[in-house]
């Protein structure tokens, strides 16, 4: 996998099917203890939005290579009070040896990574949450048998977990599906480049119905109706939300085998009900552990360990 190192992993697209299909096999690989990578390297967290898994997933598992993780949180660093992305990258670049960033725009990552020679890895924009995608891919695979040939339904708002799981399935042969109400639907530039990848390898999908976006699915998806950010407008999407909540009677549409994953934190009640989340059709909790196998493979495969 050396055409990785060094590499950065701005967003879903930036790895090809080959690059995605050796991440998860080297991931499943270090899950099932079959080898050891081992460094000395120095992993940066800089979290401009809240995180649990994905903060600690990327500790662990750098912790498991043997290195070393600093937590640049804005409000203790100069970054908080206004210090240019462009001079915080050249100097992180200079300590660092690799650097997942949480933040808002997709353009202040890319900024990051114009002006840091190492890897620059997103861990979540607005736009996109490729490492998620590399999980949930993991956890279809583990579950499924195979991504190829299986449908994959996600219910809700067209954002950043919208964006990747397209991309994510175009690239692997997974068709997606998205239901999502008017005016919340994926950007129209994602689902044309998730087309133009899947070509006729895998279908690509977007509705309003979610009944008939379940239909047949083997993995029924979601994630919250309001994302870090639009917090403000969480009330009044509520109602408009409601149609697409991932509950028992929206899974009876689905495969009899389908499971349920959700990227998580979960509001219960709104985008998926108790029952749901708690029923054995959900995986939620070995899809949220396998953020840790994959972000491990991840980063042994742009920092050139393997
Ligand atoms: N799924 C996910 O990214 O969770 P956190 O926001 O807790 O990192
Ligand atoms: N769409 C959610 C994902 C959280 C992991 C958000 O951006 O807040």
């Amino acid at each position: 996998m050396k055409q990785l190192k060094g590499r950065d992993l701005l967003g879903t697209a930036d790895l090809n099917p080959q690059e995605i299909t050796d991440i998860l096999q080297l991931a499943r690989q270090l899950k099932n203890q079959e080898l050891e990578i081992k460094c000395n390297l120095v992993l940066g967290l800089l979290f401009y939005k809240a995180s649990t898994r994905t903060r600690v997933s990327f500790s662990v598992a750098m912790y498991k290579l043997g290195g070393q993780v600093i937590d640049l949180n804005p409000s203790v660093t100069q970054v908080g009070r206004g210090e240019p992305i462009e001079d915080t990258a050249r100097v992180l670049d200079r300590y660092l040896d690799i650097l997942a960033i949480r933040t808002f725009a997709q353009a202040d990552l890319e900024t990051f990574a114009n002006y840091a020679e190492i890897p620059v890895i997103n861990a979540l924009t607005d736009l996109e949450h490729p490492c998620q995608i590399l999980a949930d891919l993991m956890t279809v695979q583990e579950c499924c048998g195979s991504l190829q040939g299986h449908t994959l339904t996600y219910l809700g708002d067209g954002n950043n977990m919208a964006h990747s799981l397209l991309l994510g399935g175009a690239l692997t042969g997974l068709n997606v599906r998205i239901a999502a109400p008017k005016g919340y639907e994926p950007q129209p530039e994602i689902v044309k480049q998730a087309k133009e990848i899947a070509g006729d390898q895998s279908e690509i999908i977007v509705t309003q119905d979610a009944i008939a976006a379940v239909e047949g699915a083997q993995v029924v998806y979601t994630d919250v109706w309001a994302s870090m950010g639009q917090e403000d407008s969480a009330d009044q999407r509520i109602p408009i939300f409601q149609p697409y909540q991932v509950n028992q009677q929206l899974l009876a549409h689905a495969d009899p085998e389908a499971i349920v994953l959700h990227c998580l934190p979960a509001h219960r009640g709104e985008e998926i009900t108790a029952e749901a989340i708690e029923s054995e059709r959900s995986r939620v909790w070995d899809q949220a552990e396998n953020r840790m196998h994959a972000q491990q493979a991840l980063m042994a495969s742009l920092l050139g360990l393997v």
